[in-house]
C-alpha cells in the first residue's frame, strides 16, 4: 500500500527540483559537437516550409510532443490541464506523467479525465514507469490507457532514479518479457522511453525484437534524475543517497550518442526514433530530425512556460516552430525528409 502524502510530496518536489539549473545537464550533452550544414541558397520559400511527420504511419502534422512529466497531485492536474489544452490548439502530442497512482488509488482516474475533458481532440500518451509494468496486468494498464483515451502507451525506463530513491523499485527482471506482453496484448501502440539516461544500441535492439512501435531516447544532456534525487537526498540528510549521487551525476549516453546509436538499428521493421533530453530550442530538434529522429519532446521547457501560464506556453511552442523552420530554410529543406543528412559531427564527440 502506498503513503499517498508522501507520494504526493515527492511528486511536488519533482516539479521544483527540475527547474533548478544544477539538475541539468547541458555541460555534457554533446549538442555542441553537431553543426547543420548552412545552404546559402536555398531554392525555397519560407512560408512553403512543412514541419510535417508521421505518427504511427499516419501523418501528424506537427513533429513536437510535450514528454511525459508530472501527475498524482492537485498543482499537477491543473498544470496537465492547461498543457493539454495548449497541445490541442498547437496539434503537439502530449505525454501525462506516470499513472501508477491509479494502480492504488481508483479515484487518480479522474485527473485524466479531466485533462481528456479540456483537450477531447488532443493526441495523450498514457505513462507508466518498467517496476510497475512488470507486476501489473494487462487489463489494469488498459485501464490506464482508457481513463485518458490515450493513443498510446508510454513505459518509461529510469534505472538510476529507482537505485537513488528511498521509496525507489529497482526491479526490473521481467521487464522486457513484461514490454513484450503489453506489445501483444494493448490495444494500442506500445513507446519505451528514458528518463534522461539515454539509449545504447543493445537496448534498441532488444525493444526492436520484441516490436514496440516507437522508442524515445531521451538522453542525458537535460533533466537528470540522478541529480535530482540527490538533492533531495541532501534535503533529507540521507548521505549514502546524496553522495551516491554525486558519483552519478553525469551518469548515462547522450541524445546525441542515443540518436547515433539508433541509426544502426539495420532490421527493416525498425520502430520510430523520438528525441528527447535537453532539447532547448528549435535548432537543437533541428539537428535531430537531420539525424533521423521523427519526433521531438521536451519536458523542463515546457514545464518551465506552464508554470508562467497559458500566454508563456503558447509563446515558447510557437518560438520552437518558428527556430525549427529557420533551420530547415537555412538548411535548404522544405520538409523534414529533405533535412535528413544535412548535418557535420565533429570529432571532440
Ligand atoms: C517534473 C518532471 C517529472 C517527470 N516525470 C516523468 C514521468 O512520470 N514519466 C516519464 O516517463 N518521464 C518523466 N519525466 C522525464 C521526462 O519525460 C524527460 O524524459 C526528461 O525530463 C528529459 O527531458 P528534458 O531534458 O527535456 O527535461 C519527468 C520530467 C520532469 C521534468
Amino acid at each position: 500500500m502506498q503513503d499517498s502524502t508522501l507520494f504526493e510530496s515527492r511528486k511536488r518536489d519533482h516539479i521544483e527540483l527540475a527547474l533548478q539549473e544544477q539538475n541539468q545537464t547541458a555541460d555534457v550533452s554533446q549538442l555542441e559537437s553537431i553543426t547543420l550544414v548552412h545552404e546559402a541558397l536555398p531554392d525555397i520559400n519560407f512560408q512553403d516550409i512543412s514541419i510535417e511527420t508521421t505518427l504511427f504511419g499516419e501523418k501528424q502534422s506537427k513533429p513536437f510532443f510535450i514528454s511525459s512529466m508530472t501527475a498524482g497531485h492537485a498543482d499537477a492536474t491543473a498544470l496537465n490541464m492547461r498543457l493539454a489544452r495548449v497541445c490541442q490548439d498547437y496539434q503537439w502530442p502530449m505525454g501525462v506523467g506516470s499513472q501508477r497512482r491509479q494502480l492504488f488509488d481508483h479515484e487518480a482516474r479522474r485527473e485524466w479525465q479531466m485533462v481528456r475533458r479540456v483537450a477531447p481532440t488532443a493526441i495523450l500518451f498514457a505513462n507508466l514507469g518498467i517496476a510497475q509494468v512488470i507486476s501489473t496486468s494487462t487489463k489494469l494498464v488498459q485501464e490506464l490507457v482508457d481513463s485518458l483515451e490515450a493513443s498510446a502507451m508510454i513505459v518509461h525506463l529510469n534505472a538510476l532514479q529507482e537505485c537513488l530513491q528511498p521509496e525507489g523499485t529497482p526491479q526490473f527482471a521481467g521487464g522486457l518479457k513484461s514490454i513484450g506482453r503489453l506489445v501483444k496484448e494493448l490495444e494500442c501502440p506500445v513507446i519505451v522511453k528514458e528518463t534522461g539516461c539515454g539509449m545504447s544500441l543493445e537496448t534498441m535492439k532488444r525493444l526492436n525484437d520484441i516490436g514496440v512501435h516507437a522508442i524515445d531516447v531521451s538522453g542525458l544532456g537535460g533533466t537528470h534524475w540522478g541529480r535530482i534525487e540527490g538533492r533531495r537526498g541532501e534535503i533529507g540528510k540521507n548521505n549514502k543517497i546524496s553522495q551516491a549521487a554525486r558519483v552519478f551525476s553525469n551518469w548515462g549516453i547522450s541524445s546525441v550518442e542515443s540518436i547515433l546509436n539508433s541509426q544502426k538499428l539495420t532490421s527493416k521493421s525498425r520502430p520510430d526514433i523520438w528525441a528527447s533530453g535537453g532539447l532547448r530550442s528549435g535548432l537543437d530538434t533541428a539537428k535531430f530530425f537531420a539525424l533521423g529522429a521523427k519526433m521531438a519532446g521536451f519536458a523542463k521547457p515546457a514545464l518551465e512556460n506552464a508554470v508562467k501560464g497559458e500566454e508563456a506556453l503558447t509563446e515558447w511552442m510557437s518560438l520552437m516552430e518558428y527556430e525549427l523552420k529557420i533551420a530547415m530554410f537555412c538548411t535548404g529543406s522544405q520538409n523534414l525528409n529533405e533535412i535528413k543528412n544535412k548535418v557535420s559531427l565533429h570529432a571532440n564527440r
